[in-house]
């Protein structure tokens, strides 16, 4: 076979169905703040490359009043605001034509009955199939009524195929702990087949994690060393600078924990961990990902407390801006204990992770927003290039960056120039942007077009959110039965509290600054 930059990307995606057909997205909640940034955004932008299909139309929902004409208006400044590619007038007039507004109650069963008969009207004036893509992009509490809505109203019933339309997109979060979860599945399950359904984890949807599966798998220099025989230890950092924002009402229930580890931590570590899937059929990747997080071992009781670090960030500057206490942030109450850091230590129990520690880390009001998933290698034996055997040489590190700028880092140690036998470690870059110019996609870009073309792989199953809420819980049940009073704080600006240091520094290592 003849090699190319493209027939290899086309060779490899060849497996997976990606011809989204004609469809219409409706989305509850598309006044919201969701609609407005992400995903009116990301049609905007899959139309701009020419990815959307021939026809499709957007129908937005939400208890505001709002003409057609006002939710373009909305969707226009949004558009403006938060896309990856600059508005194009002449685009955006023929994207605008495809976006309508039908404004009513989740709790009104009338409004399922007019949903219907809009999206009627809408498939015959623009010739589309009663191809319906609904979005839950409205609080969890409102998930049941909405389900129960459109079975109602006979929007429900599964077309035949094996990914069926109607499709049901569910937003997080998925459940506060493992027995809300299975409601929500249960609820959603009653009235939409597992095939149907789209749980998003949007970042499963990023560049980066997805080039995870091809470094790893695509590449044969990696695959034989990623052992516990040649890795060291693995470190999953997800910080922000920003602190609760306006989301104070939703983060003082949820924290850290809910927020960012059972969901996207967790299924970076399944990324890095899984087994190599014998096909990139969406059912056998994502077995590859459950294996891993049936592999965790459960952290509990007296483990808790030393496997796991959660800690509130107190005053201080971040970007020489100064933030108040969690604590003292407006809807935040004064004795809150909800954690707005989490720093973990986990253990994958099979045999290819067996005693290598997976140490997770994710906080708000940080020094920088960063993320990134840092593989470090075993040391060599300290006899040829060390003059100190007992202050060994920096590891070899590769770091996957997942933002802010995607890419990755491979550190190795090389000769210093020079008479002299000198060693200093030195980092090899690779930058999306510079290697393929143009700014990768949005993670919601790629997941609103693959349940287009029906493609479940990068979305979350049912057993994959309640093994991974299993886990979780019984975290969250642990810190129940310590009932602390105050949390340890870290200065805002900051990497974190001191007693994160400890957990890692105890095993002879440290966090990575980034
Ligand atoms: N924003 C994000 O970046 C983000 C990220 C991940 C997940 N999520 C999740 O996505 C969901 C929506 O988030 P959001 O930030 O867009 O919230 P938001 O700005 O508060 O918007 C909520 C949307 O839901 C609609 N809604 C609420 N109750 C309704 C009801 N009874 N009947 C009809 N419509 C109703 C609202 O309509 P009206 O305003 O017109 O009443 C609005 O369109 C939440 O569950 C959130 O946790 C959000």
């Amino acid at each position: 076979m003849t090699w190319s930059e493209k027939g290899q990307v086309l060779a490899t995606e060849a497996g997976r169905n990606h011809v989204a057909g004609p469809c219409t997205f409706v989305i509850f909640g598309g006044s919201g703040d969701l609609a407005r940034r992400k995903l009116l955004p990301a049609l905007y932008n899959l139309m701009l490359d020419g990815m959307l299909p021939s026809g499709y139309a957007v129908l937005g929902l939400g208890r505001k009043t709002l003409s057609d004409q006002d939710f373009r208006a909305r969707a226009r400044e949004g558009v403006g605001k938060y896309s990856r590619q600059a508005l194009d007038d002449g685009k955006w007039a023929e994207f605008e034509r495809r976006l309508f507004y039908l404004s009513g109650s989740i709790d009104d069963s009338q409004l399922y009955h007019d949903i219907r008969t809009r999206a009627e009207k809408i498939e015959a004036e623009l010739k589309l199939p009663a191809h319906r893509i609904f979005y839950l992009a409205v609080p969890p509490a409102s998930f049941a009524t909405t389900c129960e809505g459109l079975q109602g109203a006979g929007l429900a019933q599964p077309t035949l195929g094996p990914t069926p339309f109607p499709r049901m997109i569910v937003e997080k979060p998925i459940g506060h702990d493992l027995e809300s979860a299975r409601q929500i599945n249960v609820i959603v399950g009653q009235v939409y087949e597992e095939s149907q359904i789209f749980r998003i984890d949007h970042y499963l949807g990023k560049e980066t994690v997805q080039n995870l599966m091809v470094l790893r798998f695509a590449n044969s220099i990696f695959e034989p060393i990623w052992n516990h025989k040649f890795i060291d230890h693995v470190q999953i950092t997800v910080s922000e600078a920003e602190g609760v924002g306006t989301r104070a009402t939703y983060y003082q229930e949820a924290g850290a924990l809910r927020d960012m580890v059972q969901n996207h931590l967790l299924q970076l570590l399944c990324l890095v961990a899984m087994e190599p899937p014998y096909s990139l059929d969406p059912h056998v990747v994502r077995n590859a990902r459950m294996e891993v997080l049936r592999c965790l071992h459960p952290i509990t009781g007296q483990d808790v407390e030393r496997f796991v670090v959660r800690a509130q960030y107190g005053h201080g500057k971040v970007n020489n801006v100064d933030v108040p206490g969690f604590r003292r942030e407006p809807g935040i109450p004064s004795d809150s204990t909800t954690e707005t850091y989490v720093a973990l230590k986990a253990f994958v129990e099979n045999w290819r992770w067996a005693g290598v520690p997976f140490y997770l880390r994710t906080g708000k009001g940080m020094v920088k927003r960063a993320s990134e998933i840092a593989v470090q290698f075993r040391d060599i034996p300290q006899i040829l290039f060390n003059a100190n055997p007992a202050a060994p040489q920096a590891p070899n590190v590769l770091a996957l960056r997942i933002q802010p700028e995607e890419g990755l880092s491979l550190r190795i140690i090389s000769k210093t120039p020079g008479s002299k036998a000198q060693t200093h470690p030195v980092e090899m870059h690779f930058k999306y942007g510079d290697v393929f110019g143009a700014p990768s996609p949005e993670a919601y870009e790629r997941l609103l077009l693959d349940v287009m073309a029906g493609d479940a792989s990068l979305f979350m199953r049912r057993d994959a959110v309640e093994a991974s809420w299993a886990w979780i819980t019984n975290i969250l049940e642990g810190w129940k039965a310590q009932g602390i009073k105050w949390l340890p704080e870290y200065a805002a600006g900051s990497w974190g509290p001191v007693e994160a240091d400890r957990l890692i520094q105890t095993d002879g290592r440290a966090w990575r600054t980034l």
